[in-house]
């Protein structure tokens, strides 16, 4: 039996219909170096959406297997309670310096960040002497994971249908991505108005909102954020799981929000990390907060302290692929060899761009979208399985089309890219119109 037909089995794929697995079983990959996977039989395939967003500089990055390979020697892991280590606490420093928020929990995963982040939320409310504080606000089409609490606070429908019996809903607000800017400014100064003595945060996905098909908005909408949650006394957290470590341009997407009354960044008061923290290669997510927060934690009470902890917590090989990644933006202008990267890719892309059953492009940093003009609900399957034969790895968003891949992308990468992307949507387009009943529920 092939190592797919085996895995279809023994595996329990994530964000997958096993069913279609039947027909379409899972590609083995064997190896990967820079953005390429190599497959089993030798195939190459660009890999243009980071591997769910998380890889940064590419795969095997040297940088990053020297940190790792280093610390293994050293310390491979201990527990984080009562014990610390030095690739921790460098980590958590130079996190604080570059954010300004100088207090890092750390999870797993991202959904692990957003349960940290809302139970710190209104744990801190309920220390500072107001337990009434502990709702939730959401965005429209918003994703945050999909564990409880993080299905709570996440609008995508697919996801959350099933589980809703299982979830204490947040409430969710107008997205700016979906609605003009000054009407979502005016839902959410309504809904505080309103609520905020039992509202303790709003949870966003600062500039991108991935999962609901790369929604781009604009910076003045955090500005707006910061000022609503300061006059109402509302913890503003960014999610910036996906969008952090450069993807839309600038270091953390937040920071491109800046109050032109005060010229000030609208700070937030948590930020969510994960997924590029390690450059896509080990499992990390910290939550980082203010002194404000950190200290109404503070107290000779057991039951005052953030009560919350994973095993794996602050891993220190996770923490030095970390600090690798940070090294590589202290010692390259990453963000300025993007930007020409960028601009090269936006270029190429041109016949993507001016295809006939193509609209509304939109580009932001290191993530390009459009929409395809199908009716066909079995879009996003068979363009991925089309995409996979002409050597590229692309999943659709239901009809959203996207680019996010690796930051190093050569120029006959980004061609290869291009070319594979058109001659798979010309091919998906063709097999939805000859009525090929296999559809397969599109997923991120
Ligand atoms: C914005 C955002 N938040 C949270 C998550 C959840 O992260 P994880 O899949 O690591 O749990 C994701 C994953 O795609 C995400 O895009």
């Amino acid at each position: 039996m092939s190592l797919s037909e085996r895995s279809r089995q023994a595996v329990w794929h994530p964000c997958t219909q096993m069913k279609v697995h039947e027909t379409f079983p899972p590609r083995a990959i064997v190896a990967a170096q820079g953005p390429w996977l190599i497959d089993h039989r030798g195939g190459r395939i660009l890999d243009a959406v980071s591997s769910w967003w998380v890889n940064l500089f590419g795969h095997n990055f040297p940088p990053i297997v020297a940190a790792i390979t280093d610390q293994l020697s050293k310390l491979d892991h201990i527990m984080l309670a009562g014990l610390t280590h030095p690739p921790v606490v460098e980590l958590s420093e130079r996190l604080g310096e570059l954010t300004g928020l100088g207090h890092a929990f750390y999870g797993s995963d991202g959904a692990s960040a957003t349960e940290i982040a809302l139970k710190m939320s209104a744990h801190s409310w309920r220390n500072l002497g107001r337990p009434g504080k502990n709702q939730f606000i959401g965005l429209q089409g918003g994703y945050h994971g999909e564990t409880v609490g993080a299905l709570s606070v996440t609008d995508i429908p697919l996801f959350r249908e099933a589980y809703a019996p299982l979830l204490r809903l947040s409430a969710t607000l107008p997205s700016p991505a979906m609605n003009p800017l000054q009407d979502s400014i005016d839902a959410l100064a309504q809904y505080l108005a309103q609520h905020h003595e039992q509202t303790a945060a709003l949870i966003l996905e600062p500039l991108v909102q991935g999962a609901a098909g790369m929604a781009m908005y604009s910076p003045d909408y955090l500005v707006a954020v910061r000022r609503l949650c300061d006059q109402y006394q509302v913890h503003w957290i960014a999610d910036e799981i996906a969008v952090g470590f450069g993807r839309t341009g600038s270091m953390f997407a937040h920071q491109q929000a800046v109050d032109a009354a005060t010229g000030q960044v609208a700070r937030p008061d948590f930020i969510c990390l994960s997924k590029g923290l390690t450059g896509g290669v080990l499992p990390l997510s910290t939550v980082l907060t203010t002194d404000a927060v950190y200290e109404s934690f503070w107290d000779d009470r057991a039951s005052h302290g953030f009560l919350h902890s994973h095993s794996y917590t602050g891993n220190p090989l996770a923490c030095r692929a970390a600090l690798a990644v940070l090294d590589t933006f202290a010692s390259r202008d990453v963000l300025g060899e993007n930007r020409i990267v960028a601009q090269r890719l936006t270029d190429l892309a041109e016949p993507l761009t001016r295809h006939a059953r193509i609209k509304a492009h939109r580009q932001l940093g290191m993530i390009w979208a459009w929409e395809v003009d199908t009716p066909d609900p079995g879009f996003a399957a068979r363009y991925h399985r089309a995409a996979l034969d002409e050597g590229v790895l692309l999943r659709p968003i239901g009809h959203t089309l996207y680019f996010m891949p690796p930051y190093a992308l050569t120029e006959s990468d980004q061609a290869h890219l291009v070319q594979a992307s058109v001659k798979a949507l010309n091919r998906a387009l063709a097999e939805g119109h000859a009525g090929d009943a296999t559809t397969m529920v599109a997923m991120a």
